[in-house]
């Protein structure tokens, strides 16, 4: 098959929603249509519990899990969909932003009884940032939640999201009817966990067919005809390009939980959703139906096994061919490196792949080579860009508690940062270490690690910061910078210079008092200018 044909059989997405609204949910069912698990309840025993908080064994257990379920591979219609998942707990944010830049699309949920919650607001601005296309699902439509036209409103406002009804729910909760597909006028009926092959949907000619009012009544008859006739006026027909452009989203009204409404969404999905897209570089933007391989890493995990230290980077690849056992440039080592075994995940299975295309996700087996954002090439010097470094919320000192495993505990902590569970900053001419996470729960992670992997014990003095920025700017003004506010000067692991802001306060204060320096609250600033 032709490099060319290989890409427009793909799609790589990810399904982003606030925890509990129903990811593992509809994970599982398109996994069930696309034939990857037999039965319901498969994912589930995977799911990534939202509520661990300091129980270690669970927190092993999850690292392990998400290997795993990491990358989700299954064909549909002769397409191969790749999902990759992303941390429900909201401490791996991080972790879920980094995913989103491996994805040319993403399906999010929203909980018809909870409507806009917060992280579904943080994911959606990320994807906002990148323009990257949003297909909406409304879910639980069979438990009395919001109003269909309060959503709509709540959402449009809230994620500043342009919506577009593809399907009109018949009442929720215990009335809940079914949903009007307004694109292909046809009326799917409720049916309680429905089956992949049960299909209840019928075409209705006309809206002012006698045979709606048959189906669901008069009284919803009409109400249906109301509400259809104020979207077709408001919404018309969907722009398929303002969708790709990330301007337009398409919403859906369905129930997970009872497979409704997940068939209509997944053959939307195909039939819209982009194929694998190109990528910026430091040099140029990279084509995907470029002959030269390309990809980067934008997740690392750690080996289950504590004895081994070996981790598996996953890398998207952007263009050309990835094959097994072949040369490929690590562009920021500037070493050939070589993979024997790189992994694919078909079904629930992790198996070893011979070659792989734009779009695809593959496990590399890393004993420390790779950092997040790391560049693989045929030879081209170049660096892929877009994925940045958030500037960390909880800032605490890393504090040795066993002078005897120094060195130890200074390569276990480079090789976590490394992996992205943390970010690493160093005093300015000095050695204090100070580590910087989105959530609590990773210096837990970190502390437990670093004694189970590397026999290195630590503690954590906490620090009241408010944000990193890191610092460019007129060379002069930034020394003179450095000098006055040595104490909250640090270095992140490439020697760029980082303020440690005690508040908004004295952030906005710095910023005025010295206009010559530039204060980024991303790393994306790094690659741009390399
Ligand atoms: P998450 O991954 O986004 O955190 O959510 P998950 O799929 O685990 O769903 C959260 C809860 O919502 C689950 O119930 C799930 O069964 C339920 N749910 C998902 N879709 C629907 C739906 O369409 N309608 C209704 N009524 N509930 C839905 P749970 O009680 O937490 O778990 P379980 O005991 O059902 O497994």
């Amino acid at each position: 098959m032709s490099l060319k044909k290989e890409i427009s059989r793909r799609r790589t997405f990810a399904i982003i929603s606030h925890p509990d609204a129903g990811k593992t949910t509809l994970t599982e069912k398109l996994l069930l249509f696309g034939g990857a698990i037999q039965v319901a309840g498969a994912v589930k025993s995977n799911k990534i519990k939202k509520h661990a908080t300091s129980d270690f064994m669970e927190i092993e257990k999850q690292r392990g899990i998400s290997v795993a379920t990491s990358v989700m591979c299954f064909e549909y219609r002769d397409i191969l969909i790749n999902l990759l998942d992303t941390p429900g707990h909201k401490d791996f944010a991080e972790d879920t932003y980094r995913t989103l830049t491996a994805v040319d699309s993403v399906i999010l949920i929203v909980d018809s009884v909870n409507g806009v919650e917060e992280q579904t607001r943080k994911l959606t601005e990320v994807c906002r940032m990148r323009d990257t296309p949003v297909i909406v699902f409304v879910n639980k439509m069979d438990r009395d939640g919001k109003f269909p036209f309060e959503l709509l409103d709540e959402i449009e406002k809230e994620l500043n999201l342009q919506l577009h009804p593809m399907t009109w729910p018949i009442n929720m909760g215990r009335e809940f009817k079914g949903v009007y597909n307004l694109h292909n006028k046809s009326l799917n009926l409720f049916a309680a966990n429905q089956k992949v092959t049960e299909d209840n949907s019928v075409p209705i000619p006309s809206l002012d067919d006698t045979m709606l009012d048959e189906k669901v009544g008069e009284r919803d008859a009409n109400q249906l005809r109301e509400d259809a006739e104020l979207l077709e006026g408001v919404y018309g027909e969907l722009d398929k390009e303002a969708y790709l452009k990330g301007e337009v989203s398409p919403l859906y009204f369905g129930s997970a939980v009872n497979n409704f409404g997940v068939k209509e969404l997944l053959d939307t999905f195909i039939d819209i959703a982009p194929e694998p897209l190109g990528r910026p570089t430091n040099k140029r933007f990279i084509e995907p139906t470029e002959d030269k391989f390309s990809g980067f890493i934008f997740k690392i995990h750690a080996n289950l096994d504590p004895r081994h230290r070996d981790r598996i980077a996953f890398l998207r690849v952007v263009s050309g061919e990835f094959k097994r056992n072949t040369y490929y440039k690590h562009t920021r080592l500037e070493k050939d490196v070589r993979f024997s075994n790189p992994y694919a995940f078909m079904a629930r299975e992790k198996e070893v792949v011979d070659e792989s295309y734009p779009g695809d996700v593959i496990g590399l087996y890393d004993t420390g080579s790779f950092k997040i954002g790391d560049t693989l090439t045929e030879g081209e010097d170049l660096q892929f860009t877009g994925i940045p470094t958030f500037s960390p919320e909880i800032f605490k000192e890393l504090v040795n508690k066993d002078p005897m495993k120094t060195k130890q505990l200074e390569k276990g902590i480079r090789q976590l940062t490394d992996e992205g569970v943390a970010q690493l900053f160093t005093q300015h001419g000095g050695n204090t270490k100070i580590i910087g996470c989105v959530g609590e729960l990773q210096f837990e992670v970190i502390q437990y690690r670093l004694l189970q992997e590397y026999g290195a014990s630590c503690e954590f003095k906490p620090l009241s910061f408010y944000k990193a920025c890191w610092i460019t700017g007129d060379k002069k003004k930034v020394e003179d910078f450095v000098r006055f506010k040595q104490a909250n000067i640090m270095q992140d692991k490439d020697d760029n210079l980082v303020y440690l802001a005690q508040s908004a306060w004295f952030l906005n204060t710095e910023k005025q008092n010295n206009p010559d320096i530039e204060f980024h609250t991303t790393s994306e600033f790094k690659t741009a200018m390399a």
